[in-house]
């Protein structure tokens, strides 16, 4: 979602603008623009529809002197995407301007007022409106910017991180958050930056605040960094090191960030285990679970909250808890949770997805459980992100920055933890014996070179996804622990090749997918060896009878499956509950090389956004 850059101190700010967009595309965007005060004192602003490309393009032969500025990548919420939307937007008399993240709720009835007092608005969008208003308090009161946005702010509901440039005051930028990211990076120079996450800042300084909902930062040449509240109370956030390296940034020889992250996995999964699986392999320690063990071990209900491919690791996640630890487990769409009035006792536990930790309905999900006195514990990715602050403890995933939109370390990352989660539960509750535990957990250690084996087809599914470019829908089926692997293989097909897929449970086929099954359409069906295997071949066997194509994931060496399906994938044989961390790679690989074939942008699908910041 919309990306906020900002940077003032002594070096060039326009370089460091574009590059910091350009860390930032990744988070999805339909128009870019800049903000930046000139030598000669002039706020000038630049702006353009389409990618960061265009917007240098256009700048080319303006002004892009100064080093103090702002920029915007706009994922357009109120208002088609075009230049007169896109961000940064003037103030009417053009002294100040304002670039925003988030959504204004109360937009129209303010701008109601506004337009009863004169002023005249140029976009549809309700970041105009804020730019307006505090203009308009600014200007009425006699008051100084900083002042001018406290009161501003007061009267406004809804989501925002804004930054503010003055054309008056050119050696300052002002900053708030509320409910959606901001990071202010702390240079070696007194220097500041500004990002809606580390991205931006990592090549420059490892120092950065995460403000906090309700700051307001001011950022001023030569001073030290000023935080307060809209009633100017002096807020003392804690100065973070970011680990984040320019390596984990760049695509190191792939052509697209996806890629990388698909052939990083199994290194991310070590990362993931690492300090947490004891040398011996064969205990699990995750410090969340010693420090709140009552908490966990003895919840009567777990409910997991999470969106997108989050939620798939959710349902993963649910059938790992249910049948290690015995404890009944709810996996809900955050959106459809915080509306629903769901019912939370004070001992449920709720566990919180997010690659991001930004996720807007997964924090709102996170603030209604905690309100109802549930006990709420974060699986996250992002360090220092919303989530994991707002949660009372959790688990990182530690797989580094996720770029490509479509998620797939993180994924692996996820139910990665949930594994490590469950098996330390089930190993306090006594739900599985100490034997089971080792095996279990040695099992898991052995899951990152399975994975690699697992790359090994990359091959032959570069080769089969030529054969499936033009298909307009695919199905893709698998049973227990396989089919959250069939929702998310077809969840990664929709995103970056627009190819129609649903996933099922392949039992339940035959109660209406069935009907669409020809020969036009491939049928992806997860068919490792598990307890429910013969049950699927069956299922395979309903798909080939009525002429559909079938392309099998298999467990290596089986040949009954190979001589029933069209082709085969063989996949290293795991446990059944581990078989998602292996059978989910062949359908990334997949969706990738079709979405290649198909010449499409498959690090920027069109319409997603990496970090949903609003609801
Ligand atoms: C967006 C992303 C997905 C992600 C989902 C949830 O839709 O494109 O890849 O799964 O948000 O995001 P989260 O950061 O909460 O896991």
């Amino acid at each position: 979602m919309c990306g906020i850059v900002g940077y003032i101190g002594q070096k060039k700010a326009y370089p460091i603008l574009i590059k910091g967009l350009q860390r930032l595309e990744y988070r999805g965007y339909d128009s870019a623009g800049v903000a930046m005060i000139s030598t000669n004192g002039n706020l000038n602003v630049y702006k353009a529809k389409g990618k960061v490309a265009d917007l240098e393009t256009f700048c080319e032969d303006k002004d892009v002197s100064g080093s103090v500025g702002i920029a915007h990548t706009r994922w357009a919420t109120h208002g088609e995407p075009n230049i007169t939307n896109a961000h940064p937007h003037y103030s009417a008399s053009g002294r100040l301007a304002l670039i925003h993240n988030g959504i204004i709720e109360n937009y129209a009835t303010i701008k109601e007022n506004l337009i009863a007092r004169g002023i005249h608005f140029k976009s549809v969008t309700d970041t105009e409106v804020l730019v307006q208003l505090i203009e308009h308090i600014m200007l009425s009161n006699d008051l100084c910017i900083l002042e001018a946005v406290q009161v501003a702010l007061h009267q406004v509901i809804g989501a925002y991180a804004i930054a503010i440039l003055d054309c008056e005051h050119p050696d300052t930028i002002i900053c708030a958050r509320q409910s959606s990211p901001l990071v202010v990076g702390l240079g070696e120079e007194g220097d500041f930056y500004l990002a809606s996450d580390a991205s931006p800042i990592a090549e420059y300084t490892d120092k950065v605040v995460y403000l906090n909902d309700g700051d307001i930062a001011v950022m001023q040449l030569g001073k030290d960094l000023i935080v307060v509240n809209t009633d100017n109370e002096t807020q003392h956030p804690k100065v973070k090191l970011i680990d984040v390296t320019l390596g984990q940034l760049e695509k190191g020889g792939y052509p697209f960030f996806m890629l990388k992250e698909i052939f990083e996995q199994p290194n991310c999964i070590r990362d993931c285990m690492r300090g947490r699986i004891n040398v011996e392999g064969n205990r699990i320690t995750l410090s969340a679970v010693i420090d709140y063990r009552e908490k966990l071990v003895n919840a009567h209900r777990i409910i997991i909250v999470a969106c997108g491919t989050s939620w798939h690791a959710g349902l993963i996640g649910k059938q790992l808890i249910e049948s290690l630890c015995r404890i009944p487990v709810e996996v809900e769409y955050a959106s459809e949770f915080r509306y629903r009035e769901p019912v939370i006792f004070h001992d449920d536990v709720v566990i919180a997805i997010s690659q991001s930790g930004e996720t807007a309905d997964t924090l709102a999900a996170i603030e209604l459980a905690r309100r109802s006195g549930a006990f709420v514990f974060g699986v996250c990715n992002a360090i220092g992100a919303s989530i994991p602050r707002q949660t009372q403890t959790g688990v990182y995933i530690h797989v580094g920055p996720e770029i490509g939109v479509a998620s797939t370390k993180a994924f692996t990352g996820q139910v990665t933890v949930l594994s490590m989660l469950a098996l330390c539960i089930a190993n306090e509750r006594c739900t599985i014996t100490d034997n089971q535990y080792k095996e279990m957990v040695a099992e898991l250690t052995r899951i990152p070179a399975k994975m690699e084996e697992a790359l090994t087809t990359n091959e032959q599914i570069e080769h089969l996804s030529s054969i499936f470019t033009y298909a307009k829908n695919c199905l893709y089926l698998g049973r227990g622990y396989n089919y959250p692997v069939a929702l998310e293989g077809a969840l990664k097909l929709k995103e970056i090749s627009y190819i129609h897929a649903e996933g099922y449970p392949a039992a339940e086929m035959k109660h209406g997918p069935i009907a669409l099954i020809d020969s036009e359409m491939p049928v992806f069906v997860i068919a490792t060896r598990d307890k429910l295997y013969e049950k699927v071949i069956s299922n395979i066997q309903e798909v080939r009878a009525r002429g559909g194509r079938v392309i099998a994931l298999v467990t290596r060496g089986d040949e009954q499956i190979r001589n029933l399906a069209n082709h085969v994938i063989e996949l290293p044989d795991t446990f059944e509950c581990f078989q998602p961390l292996i059978a989910s790679i062949p359908l990334q690989l997949l969706a990738y090389h079709i979405a290649v074939c198909k010449g499409k942008d498959v690090d920027r699908p069109r319409n997603l956004a990496k970090s949903v910041t609003v609801e």
